[in-house]
């Protein structure tokens, strides 16, 4: 039985259902909040895809789909999906004032023990706890997308977040499968996003330089060193290399890196042109139709290779 049982989420989005996906899947009673009853309906209709997408994979849970959707209640109240529950994911847009107002909210609803989670992106948790009273309840569990197959979970303690909410926490994204780490330090961005965007920043960087095109910036990532990196994360690498040789590069390559506190010129340019990339057809690169299902198949299916074999392995 699970320790912590009555699970809410709140906004049923990309990365809502699939958060309320993985709780279900391992024995909990889920409340799904959002504020229309068709974006619901259109969040229970994707997990029942994505289900049954992990089953032809090979990737198998413990009970029926129909037993794994029944334990994911819909609501449009978050009052009612707050009465009784233990632990609170909430997934609404990357907006400040909205999660504030969200988090005020919960902080009123919910049972006082009950832990409220942000998963918010970039954003410091202790500005979005900052209109709630019980702060100390409040941590950021920032998953990846898709959050049903990818399964890192950053566990972030904000200013006044105690331990007990953090331990609880960790343990029942471990017993959910999913593989969470501790981040001491309520920064923006936290650990994942800061070195991403970091990449991506230098990234953008040379495309504005004229150094390469677009397309052979992503061949050198995917056909170079970002083969290494499921099994070689940067720290170890470095050690690998020997640090001695990290400095001396470090001593001269640094200078040359993009610092700049400002989005790089061509990204705004293709904003400012509507050019969005998939949803437009347009970004750095064009997209037809076809294009654009291929790239997503490719990701999902590698994907779930990885954790299927992940599982047989375990
Ligand atoms: P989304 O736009 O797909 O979904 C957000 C949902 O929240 C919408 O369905 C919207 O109707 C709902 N919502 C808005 N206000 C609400 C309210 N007051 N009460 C209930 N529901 C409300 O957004 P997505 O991509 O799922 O992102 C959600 C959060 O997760 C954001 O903070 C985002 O930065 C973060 N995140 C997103 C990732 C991604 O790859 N998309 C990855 C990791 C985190």
């Amino acid at each position: 039985m699970p320790e912590v049982e009555n699970i809410a989420v709140i906004g049923a989005g990309l990365m809502g259902r699939g958060i309320a996906q993985v709780f279900a899947c391992y024995g909990h009673p889920v409340w799904l909040v959002d504020t229309e009853e068709k974006i619901l309906k259109l969040a229970k209709e994707q997990v029942e895809k994505n289900l049954k997408q992990m089953l032809q994979h090979g990737i198998s849970f413990s009970d029926e789909i129909e037993e794994v959707l029944d334990r994911i209640s819909t609501t449009t109240d978050m009052v009612r999906a707050c009465e009784g529950c233990d632990f609170v994911v909430e997934a609404v847009y990357e907006n400040l004032d909205l999660k504030q107002q969200v988090f005020a909210d919960l902080d009123r609803f919910c049972p006082p023990e009950a832990i409220l989670c942000s998963n918010t992106s970039v954003i410091a948790i202790t500005e979005i706890a900052e209109r709630a009273s019980k702060r100390e309840r409040i941590l950021g569990t920032h998953w990846w997308n898709p959050p049903y197959l990818i399964p890192l979970v950053e566990v972030v303690r904000a200013e006044e977040t105690t331990d007990r909410c953090i331990d609880a926490t960790y343990d029942l994204l471990t017993r959910v499968g999913k593989h969470p780490v501790r981040i001491h330090k309520d920064v923006p961005g936290f650990v994942g996003n800061r070195l991403q965007h970091a990449l991506w920043r230098e990234a953008f960087a040379i495309i504005d330089e004229g150094i390469c095109d677009p397309a052979t910036v992503d061949e050198v990532v995917c056909s170079g060193f970002g083969l290494r990196l499921p099994i070689l994360g940067p720290v170890e690498n470095a050690d690998m290399v020997g640090l001695d040789l990290t400095l001396s590069i470090h001593d001269y390559i640094l200078k040359y890196l993009n610092a700049n506190p400002t989005p790089s010129t061509t990204l705004r340019s293709r904003v400012e042109q509507k050019h969005l990339g998939f949803k437009t057809g347009k970004g750095f690169q064009e997209w037809s139709d076809a294009e654009v299902a291929a790239s997503r198949e490719r990701l999902t299916n590698y994907l779930m290779k990885v954790i299927s074999q992940e599982k047989s392995r375990s």
